[in-house]
This record gives C-alpha cells, sequence and structure tokens, in this order.
C-alpha cells in the first residue's frame, strides 16, 4: 500500500519494572538519564519520565502492570511497554492518523494532546505534560505502538514543569489511574 507520512525516528520507548525504584535508580544513576518528572498511577504504581536529550522524554518507565515474580514474569507479559515514532509535524500526525484509520487500524487510546491543553483535561491526557500530539494502536501481535508529534524540549538543568507555569499542573500530581490496563485493552 502507497506510503502516505513519513516517520522521521523512534523518539521514544516505554518499559515496564517490577520494581519501580529499583529501575528509577538504575536508569538515572548507572545509564545517568535525567529525571523530567514521575507521577503516580493507579493505587501504587507510578510512571517516570527521563530523558537524554533535550526531549522532554525518552524513556518512560510504568510500573508492571500485574504482580510478577520470578515464575510468572513471562506469563503473557513483556517488558516493552510502547514504541513511539516521532512524525515532523502536526500536519504528518493527521496524515498518519488519517492514513492508519482508512487502512482500518484500531485508534485504541487518542488522538490527545499530553498536557493540560488536552481535551477535557482526562488523567489519560496527562501522560507527563509533554505536550506532545498523539495517539495509540498495535502491531499484529498485540504490541503497543506510539505516533506523536511537537513534544516539547527540557534542556538539562531546567525544571519541568517550570516554576512559572507549574500552577497549570495543579497542586497535586495527576494520577494516572489505569492507564496501563487502559493501553492494553484490559
Ligand atoms: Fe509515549
Amino acid at each position: 500500500m502507497a506510503k502516505s507520512f513519513d516517520i522521521s525516528r523512534v523518539g521514544h520507548v516505554g518499559i515496564q519494572v517490577t520494581d519501580f525504584d529499583r529501575s528509577l535508580h538504575w536508569y538515572t544513576q548507572t545509564l545517568g538519564l535525567t529525571l523530567t518528572g514521575k507521577w503516580p498511577m493507579g493505587e501504587d504504581g507510578a510512571i517516570a519520565f527521563m530523558r537524554f536529550n533535550e526531549d522532554h522524554h525518552n524513556i518512560v518507565l510504568f510500573t508492571h502492570p500485574t504482580e510478577v515474580d520470578d515464575e510468572t514474569r513471562n506469563l503473557g507479559y513483556n517488558g516493552l511497554q510502547h514504541i513511539a515514532m516521532e512524525v515532523a509535524d502536526r500536519d504528518e500526525w493527521l496524515k498518519a492518523l488519517a492514513d492508519l484509520r482508512r487502512k482500518g487500524v484500531p485508534i485504541i487510546l487518542g488522538p490527545m494532546i499530553h498536557g493540560p491543553e488536552g481535551s477535557m483535561g482526562a488523567p489519560a491526557n496527562f501522560m507527563g505534560g509533554s505536550g506532545s500530539r498523539s495517539f495509540y494502536f498495535k502491531d499484529p501481535d498485540g504490541n503497543l505502538l506510539e505516533i506523536y508529534s511537537e513534544m516539547m524540549k527540557v534542556p538539562n538543568g531546567d525544571l519541568f514543569p517550570r516554576p512559572e507555569y507549574a500552577e497549570v499542573f495543579g497542586a497535586r500530581p495527576p494520577d494516572l489511574g489505569n492507564l496501563s490496563d487502559t493501553l492494553q485493552g484490559r
């Protein structure tokens, strides 16, 4: 089928982790990533956005959506949460959305903007507040994919959210609810 939109690059990856604090420490201290922000997810889960360049996030950690131990770790679950492909701008993003819909690909979350400007301010729209336009769908094996554009930049040394507008994000960080369940269709 004809190509009708261009993907620029793999922009970020989401990873599910079984011990959130251990992994957060490892990715920031051992791998040297910078933490952009961390928020609660569900009853006792969390989500952390980390970066190694000026993008708001390059790697996102999610609490693994089920109780796992060494025996159950691979029973229907794996470490990959999602792979996100960046497109150049809103125009290209709209082309991608239209094209995938035309091809009958179910859009399982979104289209949305990740931030307080997202529709109705629903928690699932927040997703770290990066400002990205985004939608999610699956490949034939059920791997979760995202196409996004216009993620904000957070240079090293800068705070997110910036103090001048931190109140827009609320006194309490948004709880992202059962996001993993939503994304995985449970
Ligand atoms: Fe993402």
